[in-house]
């Protein structure tokens, strides 16, 4: 088992790393003095597949439970949602020092932590995640919020967790799918910050696609670490955080033109990286051997790397509406090597575009 700490100040918190990790939440309970009833959020996948281990552990520490069970998916991120939770928690019986748990994927723990800050103008929460995306990314940093139909995690607040029990053995339920989509953050936090990393991704396809939970649990501490020592840096965006968009200006615009059915985010993430990839060696800053090992590793993993029938004018057109809802221009974060990234924001429409059309051929 391994701690790392996210140092902010007064709002630092552990992350407990490992096989079996959940054994530790009494511990991170006791820590917060947490007294009567715990919260638990989750969905109705987790939920039966995990929560009883969860509810064991709280239950260990002599405390109450009240388990909410959200709806699975993507849609159910919404205000709505958030309304019915702080009346659940109401209802049964919590108050500013009473704890949350957030059991589950990103969604589960950006709307349970949103929730949590925001019920009674903020409590503490715990995430507990379950999914990759969740493991190296969505849990740590304190981004929570909701969506609107125009636009992905318009509303939100930060507000950190006051802890983060990643245990590997709850990954052994997750769908393939979804494992691989993860585990394209994890390639993308190789490139832009740790080229041996991206060389223990290239090195261990196997092991990981085949869940092997040892080999896992390198790429997921060393992304928290990634992503931890970002999050320190720059808790609010203002620069530095924005490395972790890799990808992803490419990658919202593609989510966006397929309507969010098509690619999971991770996948969409792995061509936005192939086209930034493009760009980047158009503008000079890679060779094209990078872009093709880049490709390569992503597609051992079995992601996407070509979109034969993108529309590559419902792409930019979508690039250009994220622009909007982010009031301002296109920023690109773009390699110049494997664990360095710059910030562009003065590449031409027809530099973006050319990049989108190397994903069109083979
Ligand atoms: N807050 C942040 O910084 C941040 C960062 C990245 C992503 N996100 C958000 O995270 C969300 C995506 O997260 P995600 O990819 O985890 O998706 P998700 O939460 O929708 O989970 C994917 C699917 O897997 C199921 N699932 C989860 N864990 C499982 C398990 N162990 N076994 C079986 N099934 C399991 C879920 O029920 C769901 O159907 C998006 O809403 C995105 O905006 C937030
Ligand atoms: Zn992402």
């Amino acid at each position: 088992m391994d701690t790392l700490t996210i140092n902010l100040g007064d709002r630092s918190y552990p992350i407990i790393i490992g096989e079996g990790a959940l054994c530790k939440l009494p511990e991170v309970l006791t820590s917060l003095q947490a007294k009567g009833t715990v919260g638990l959020v989750t969905d109705t996948n987790v939920g039966p597949l995990h929560g009883d281990k969860v509810v064991t552990q709280i239950r260990e520490k002599g405390l109450n439970v009240k388990v909410c069970v959200l709806p699975a998916g993507e849609p159910y991120k919404r205000l709505a949602v958030i309304e019915g939770l702080c009346e659940d928690f109401l209802l049964a019986g919590l108050d500013r020092s009473s704890v949350i748990l957030a059991l589950g994927g990103g969604v589960v723990g950006d709307v349970a932590g949103f929730a949590a800050a925001v019920y009674m103008r903020g409590i503490r929460f715990i995430q507990i995640p379950t999914t990759i995306v969740a493991q190296v990314d969505s849990s740590v940093g304190g981004k929570t919020g909701v969506n609107l139909s125009e636009a992905k995690n318009i509303i939100g607040a930060f507000h950190q967790p006051s802890g983060v029990v990643i245990d590997l053995c709850l990954l052994t339920t997750l769908p393939d799918r979804e494992l691989r989509a993860g585990l394209a953050e994890v390639i993308k936090h190789g490139v832009i910050a740790d080229a041996s990393l991206f060389e223990y991704m290239e090195d261990h396809v196997d092991a990981l696609l085949k869940k092997d939970l040892a080999a896992l649990t390198y790429p997921i501490r060393r992304s928290c670490e990634i992503k931890g020592a970002i999050v320190e840096a720059d808790e609010r965006e203002q620069g530095l955080r924005a490395n972790l968009n890799y990808g992803h200006t490419f990658g919202h615009g593609i989510e966006a033109a397929s309507g969010y059915e098509r690619f999971l985010h991770g996948e969409a993430v792995a061509l936005g990286m192939c086209a930034a990839a493009a760009l980047a060696n158009s503008l000079g800053l890679v060779d094209v051997a990078f872009v093709e090992r880049q490709r390569r590793c992503l597609q051992r993993y079995g992601l996407p790397t070509h979109w034969p029938d993108m529309s590559v004018d419902a792409v930019w057109e979508s690039m250009q509406h994220d622009k909007k809802a982010k009031a301002g221009k296109l920023k690109f974060v773009l390699p110049e090597g494997f664990g360095r990234v710059v910030h562009r924001s003065d590449v031409s429409e027809s530099e973006v575009r050319r990049a989108l059309e190397t994903l069109l051929t083979v």
